[in-house]
């Protein structure tokens, strides 16, 4: 027995995405759970693949930041009933390699091998198409479909209180803004923190800032729009490095000292290279932007050692989905992290193409599909 429903399929670089009907079983293999999305964001990581800035096996559909309810539970699985509103995670978790032991899940073995090239964790695909065509699945998820089977562990139950449009950011930007301060720099309240780009990274990283008591908090952004989000996600200062450049406000608002922690969200080389630049000595720069495929950096050593200066990359915020997730919504309901602003624009899945317009342009912050 197989669902047919609809999912928005990648197919070949700079074409809009294809709205086409495909299939899955009805019953979850061993190990697995079907969830019915209820939201997806729309993340420039989907647009990486979009524009062919990312390499991808094609056909795949796209999407990894969801939201939904556990609709059927395969053998195996404890944990997860139906009905459990969960969190979808990009990096499930295999619970016993080197990494997933010692608490680095977004690490895991299984997820290097299978996840990020687009497969189950048994090196399969799910859903297929017209004419017996397999379809891959964006990093193990493709949540640009109404329906997904992915390993147990890729569903995180966070309980009723976020709505699902909410909820759906914490499958990646939040977790990934949040964590690359929370988790991955550790930032302590004496510091100050530099984030550059706000999009729906960045402005995660901003609040993430916020959240820690971090002294000052500074955002820089081309776009005056974002920077104004920045200030209500917990900016104290702005920069509009179209208008002057970085390193001098860095100097301006630091006392020519530099910033403790500088987080890159763009993924581009000369703003990663800009925000190792403009440390303090004893800084870390967290690489949390994802450059196009073989983009190189170009950083001075010395500086490095005498300074003792760190470059760090930033996976998923260096997150633990199965703790991080529900914390997460208990920060929301909380009222010490904003979701409710984040999300900017619901559409359905046959306006996903106009959604993508809306990133390319800095419309919005993040566009969500409601199902
Ligand atoms: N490390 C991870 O695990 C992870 C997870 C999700 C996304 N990402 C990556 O994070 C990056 C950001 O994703 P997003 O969804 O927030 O993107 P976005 O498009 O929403 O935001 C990008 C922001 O950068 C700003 N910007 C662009 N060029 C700039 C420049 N030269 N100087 C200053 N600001 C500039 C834009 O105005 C925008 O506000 C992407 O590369 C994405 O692939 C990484
Ligand atoms: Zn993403
Ligand atoms: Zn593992």
């Amino acid at each position: 027995m197989t669902i047919e429903f609809d999912a928005a399929v990648f197919r070949a670089p700079n074409e809009p995405l294809t709205v086409e009907r495909v299939s899955v079983a009805s019953t979850p293999p061993p190990g697995d759970v079907l969830v019915r999305v209820k939201a997806s964001g729309l993340c420039h990581s989907d647009l990486h693949v979009i524009v062919g800035e990312w390499e991808a096996p094609t056909p795949m559909i796209l999407g990894h930041e969801g939201a939904g309810v556990v609709e059927a539970v395969g053998e195996g699985v404890t944990g997860l009933t139906e009905g459990d509103h969960v969190v979808l995670s990009w990096t499930p978790s295999c619970r016993r390699c080197r990494y997933c032991v010692s608490g680095r899940p977004v690490l895991c073995d299984l997820v290097s091998e299978h996840s990020a090239n687009h497969l189950s964790f048994d090196g399969r695909t799910r859903v297929g198409a017209a004419a017996g065509e397999e379809v891959f699945s964006f990093a193990g998820l493709g949540t640009f479909g109404e329906y997904v089977m992915v390993p147990a562990s890729a569903a995180i139950v966070v309980g009723p209180q976020a709505p699902f449009e909410q909820a759906s950011l914490i499958g990646c930007a939040v977790t990934t803004g949040v964590g690359a301060v929370v988790n991955t720099a550790k930032v302590r309240p004496s510091e100050v923190v530099l984030v550059i780009g706000c999009g729906g990274v960045g402005l995660n990283a901003v609040q993430g800032a916020r959240l820690v008591g971090a002294r000052m908090i500074i955002a820089a952004d081309l776009s005056d729009a974002r920077l104004e989000q920045a200030r209500h996600f917990g900016a104290t200062d702005v920069v509009n490095t179209g208008r002057e450049p970085l390193a001098d406000a860095v100097a301006r608002l630091t006392d020519a000292r530099g910033v403790d922690v500088a987080v890159e969200a763009i993924g581009l080389a000369q703003t990663i290279e800009a925000a190792y630049g403009s440390l303090a000595r004893g800084g870390r720069a967290v690489v949390a932007g994802q450059v196009a495929d073989g983009v190189r950096i170009s950083i001075d050593p010395f500086v490095m050692s005498d300074s003792e200066l760190q470059l760090i990359g930033s996976n998923y915020g260096s997150s633990r989905a199965d703790t991080d997730f529900p914390m997460l919504v208990d920060q929301y309901v909380n009222k010490r992290i904003d979701l409710d602003s984040l999300v900017t624009r619901l559409i359905t899945l046959d306006q996903i193409n106009d959604g993508f317009d809306d990133l390319v342009r800095g419309v919005g912050i993040r566009t969500v599909i409601r199902y």
